[in-house]
């Protein structure tokens, strides 16, 4: 399956990191599009390098590089090129996630009022009637962050915040993670073991830091 996947610049850039890898764990095809403040979150909080990288582009090669199990099945896209396949109803991409989303992208989205390729692909998948998987992080919300997260839902979006539960006993910062893009797979109908379910036994961990 062809599957879009935004990674913006809210904080948590290693659910969309999990999210590439179990995707392309799981041998789907992944559009993935970093925004330049995706880049600049994930150079902070994954490559330890601050929020101001040289190369935005270098950023987006080594996150690919970290997480997609095969890289011949990621298509890189530039938030710039609103001309590449996904941006259109006819390209036949059914399903788009954005990992994590920003309050930004969620207000763009809510409002149908785009300037790259991530909003335009959302704007796509809710036109199409396609699946449309958003996970904000950001807390408190504001009475306009909701009103915005009703919009998306009201046209057919799903918000799924990254919110994990406790309850499946996490023991690394993997889990956690994969608890919350389990869900958001669950959502797209993506079969996955990213975590255990309810009433099912135990799995063992996938986690570096277990
Ligand atoms: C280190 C860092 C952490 C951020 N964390 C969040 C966050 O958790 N949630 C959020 O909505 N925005 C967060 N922002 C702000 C967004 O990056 C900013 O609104 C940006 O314009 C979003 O652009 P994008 O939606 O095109 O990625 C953060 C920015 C930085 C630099």
């Amino acid at each position: 399956m062809r599957i879009f996947l935004g990674v913006t610049g809210a904080s948590g850039a290693l659910y969309g990191g999990r999210a590439l890898n179990a995707l392309t764990a799981a041998g789907h095809h992944v559009g993935l599009c970093i925004s330049d403040a995706g880049a600049r979150v994930i150079s902070h909080e994954l490559l330890g390098e601050g929020p101001r990288p040289a190369s935005y582009d270098d950023v987006r090669m080594r996150f690919t590089d970290m997480f997609a199990q095969a890289p011949g099945a990621v298509d890189m896209l530039d938030p710039d090129d609103i001309a590449c396949s996904f941006a259109s109803g006819s390209s036949g991409a059914r399903a788009a996630l954005v990992a994590p989303c920003s309050t930004s992208t969620l207000g763009r989205i809510a409002h149908g009022t785009g300037d790259n390729l991530i909003h335009r692909v959302a704007e796509v998948m809710l036109k199409e009637r396609g699946q449309l998987v958003l996970m904000p992080r950001e807390t408190p919300l504001s009475l306009i962050q909701l009103r915005n997260m009703v919009a998306v839902t009201e046209a057919g979006g799903v918000i799924l915040p990254a919110s994990p539960g406790l309850y499946a006993g996490p023991e690394t910062i993997d889990d956690l993670i994969d608890f919350v893009v389990g869900k958001a797979l669950d959502v797209l109908r993506i079969d996955h073991a990213l975590f255990t379910r309810w009433g099912e036994p135990r799995i063992a961990t996938t986690g570096d830091d277990a």
